[in-house]
């Protein structure tokens, strides 16, 4: 199979470099171009970016010299696919002029919002793709624009998908406990967070809200209804470098245990695993879940399945609405499923229903 050549915007950010650490020797699509900002434009790849994964920076790549984001759309003969991982303010114009000719694959919010852009997670959403065809016909585009949910709202709708799909859901309320480079580099700065919690995350409580609905919602007639149940959340910043942690309690409509829910995670995983098994960046489990009263923990569990995998544990019975309540943890990686992994296989889904080319 020929390669899909793949341009990086904001490849020098915290989620540019996931982008790149994933694409690495992947079977489907190469690394064609590396765009970011002024203050990027004309280095090697190497001295603009701050380099943070622990997988080596390949000679290559640091040598590659980064172009500023508007000349991609001089290079469009040489692109096949766009990843975008900038800021939002930055990625509604410049994403919509890579949209007007090509496929543009984004972990940030700018999107999100409108009527014809799903918010694409294979596990939890795959039939919300053809929304792309009207996004294309209103617009007059030949690309798109998808978009991934927001890395806090990734965990929760991922850990929901089975709950709500085998037990519906009346109500959920989440605290997350967000890692740092959620905020991007250099982010939050030392001495407002060592030995601290942050307990407010500018915009970020709306966006887990409507996401999580919005994802969650049934595509009918060209518009996605949104799931009908209300969701209430606190999101908080602490001191973990990768991987947000979030407490969730659900409200179900049908009587659930534990024991329930487990088994609804079980045949959830098999479903995955048989759809969408073949996707190279698909973790074997979906959703993992810890029998161990202190796990999941982020700096143990955060890399299971590749840093794509779900991680849930804890899960109780909750006091307040009894058979019909649940409380558990969930941990989701933050830079790599709730950013640019999750993303690459969103690509990889479209790419396997001819909308990639
Ligand atoms: N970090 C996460 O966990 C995470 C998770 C999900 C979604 N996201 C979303 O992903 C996007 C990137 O986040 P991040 O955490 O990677 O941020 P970041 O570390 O601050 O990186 C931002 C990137 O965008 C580029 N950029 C900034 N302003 C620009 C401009 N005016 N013109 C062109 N390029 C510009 C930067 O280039 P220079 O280096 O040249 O300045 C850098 O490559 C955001 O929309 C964020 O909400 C992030």
């Amino acid at each position: 199979m020929q390669k899909k050549r793949a341009a990086i915007m904001g490849a020098t950010g915290v989620a540019g470099q996931q982008f790149i650490e994933a694409l690495l020797g992947h079977p489907w699509f190469e690394i064609t171009g590396l765009y970011a900002s002024q203050r990027s434009a004309g280095k090697p790849y190497g001295e603009a970016a701050v380099w943070h994964s622990p997988t080596p920076l390949p000679n290559d790549i640091a040598d590659t010299t980064v172009k500023l984001i508007e000349d991609g759309l001089n290079d469009l003969d040489g692109i096949d696919v766009v990843f975008s991982a900038l800021p939002s303010e930055v990625a509604e114009e410049i994403e919509g002029k890579y949209a007007q000719h090509k496929p543009v694959i984004s972990t940030a919010s700018a999107y999100r919002y409108f009527d014809d852009t799903p918010i694409l997670v294979p596990e939890v959403n795959a039939d919300h793709a053809p929304l792309i065809e009207k996004q294309r016909k209103e617009r007059g585009w030949k690309g798109f624009v998808v978009p991934g949910p927001n890395c806090t709202t990734m965990g929760l709708i991922i850990s929901l998908k089975p709950l709500y799909e085998q037990f519906g859901v009346k109500s959920v309320f989440m605290t997350s406990m967000q890692a740092l480079s959620g905020a991007g580099y250099p982010g939050v700065p030392s001495l407002d967070i060592v030995d601290n919690v942050i307990p407010f995350i500018s915009k970020e409580e709306g966006k887990v809200v409507k996401e999580t609905v919005k994802s969650l919602g049934v595509l009918e007639k060209g518009s996605i209804v949104p799931a009908p149940f209300p969701v209430s959340c606190t999101c908080t910043r602490v001191a973990t470098i990768d991987g947000h942690f979030l407490s969730i309690f659900v409200q179900t409509e049908k009587p659930c245990t534990p024991e329930d829910y487990v088994a609804a995670v079980k045949s959830y995983n098999a479903k995955c695993a048989a759809r969408f098994g073949e996707l190279p960046s698909a973790p074997k489990s979906t959703i993992v879940v810890k029998t161990e009263d202190n796990r999941p923990q982020p700096r143990l569990d955060r890399e299971l399945g590749g840093g794509m995998s779900t991680v849930i544990g804890r899960i109780r019975q909750d006091e307040v609405h009894g058979a019909h309540g649940l409380k558990y943890c969930a941990l989701s990686h933050n830079t790599k499923r709730g950013a640019a992994k999750g993303e690459l296989m969103a690509a990889e889904y479209l790419m396997k229903q001819g909308y990639i080319e």
